[in-house]
């Protein structure tokens, strides 16, 4: 049988249970499926994205299938707002069992017309912003002696894309980042893993035109664009308790595009 893109997925391998999950630019895309799916296998979801309001959509969706989420206004790549929202969740919860840095943006353009602007901004948002969630969590998930971290990063951080040296490095930049911490804080039964999605039908690629996704398609050995439905079920499976002997790995999620 043809499988559909973003055709849901039955059941939920992972028992989540108990458990607090953290997941960044959850108001739409990917965010928002890492979202549902995570609550779906019993997490308790805390949602981030620039707005409230933003979130809505995503609560609703969790609250209206019996989860349990809520939501943060937070720019993922401010301190403050980092430690604001870190410092308030871990009060109310203690734990955090399970961090998903999903927000990211993208400001294409080629490298040697790239305004320092468009630099800045890719890697603050991507490669800081990973960064200080990490050290902010990482912080309670040591005091917890337990915890599963998911960085998002992009096939475009392993192979490179044209037109995307700024995004590329954040998303290579992640890689690297990712491995390290999968290192320092393996003692404390915190794993580190990257999942890297190819071409996603989401806002972000909504804007390149059709002849540029048909070609893609045409490249991908699975004959279709990913949902971010495909992109959930591995971060699901990286959130749960049964890959306790994984770290440090990346995994493309991206139909063989990058085979
Ligand atoms: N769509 C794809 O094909 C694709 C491919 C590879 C990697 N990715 C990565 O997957 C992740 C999600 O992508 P998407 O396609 O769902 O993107 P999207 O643009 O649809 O959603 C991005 C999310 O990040 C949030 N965000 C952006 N900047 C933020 C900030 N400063 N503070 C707080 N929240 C912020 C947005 O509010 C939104 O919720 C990104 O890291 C992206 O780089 C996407």
């Amino acid at each position: 049988m043809a499988e559909e893109a973003g055709s849901p997925k039955t059941g939920c391998l992972v028992d989540l249970k108990g458990q607090t999950a953290l997941v960044t630019g959850a108001s739409r895309g990917i965010g928002r499926a890492v979202a549902v799916k995570l609550a779906a296998c019993g997490a308790r979801v805390v949602g981030v994205a620039r707005t409230l309001e933003g979130l809505q959509t995503t609560l609703e969706a969790i609250r209206a299938a019996g989860g349990e989420a809520e939501g943060y206004a937070a720019d993922v790549a401010s301190a403050e707002d980092v430690k604001r929202v870190v410092d308030d969740v871990e009060s109310k919860y203690q734990k955090i069992q399970v961090l998903v840095n999903n927000a990211g943006v993208t400001k294409d353009g080629l490298m040697l017309r790239m305004e320092d602007d468009a630099w800045d901004q890719v890697i603050d948002v991507n490669l800081k912003g990973t960064f200080l969630w990490c050290r902010a969590v990482g912080a309670v998930m040591m005091r917890g002696r337990y915890g599963r971290i998911v960085n998002i990063s992009s096939v475009s951080g392993i192979r490179g894309n044209p037109g995307q040296a700024n995004y590329s490095a954040s998303k290579a930049g992640v890689i690297g980042f990712s491995q390290t911490i999968a290192r320092e804080l393996a003692s404390r039964g915190i794993t580190v893993n990257v999942v890297a999605p190819g071409f996603i039908t989401t806002d972000m690629t909504d804007v390149l035109p059709d002849k540029i996704k048909a070609e893609v398609k045409d490249r991908i050995p699975l004959k279709r664009l990913g949902a971010p439905e495909d992109i959930a079920e591995m971060v699901a499976f990286f959130s749960g308790p049964a890959t306790s002997y994984v770290t440090g790995q990346v995994v493309a999620v991206d139909g063989g595009m990058t085979v």
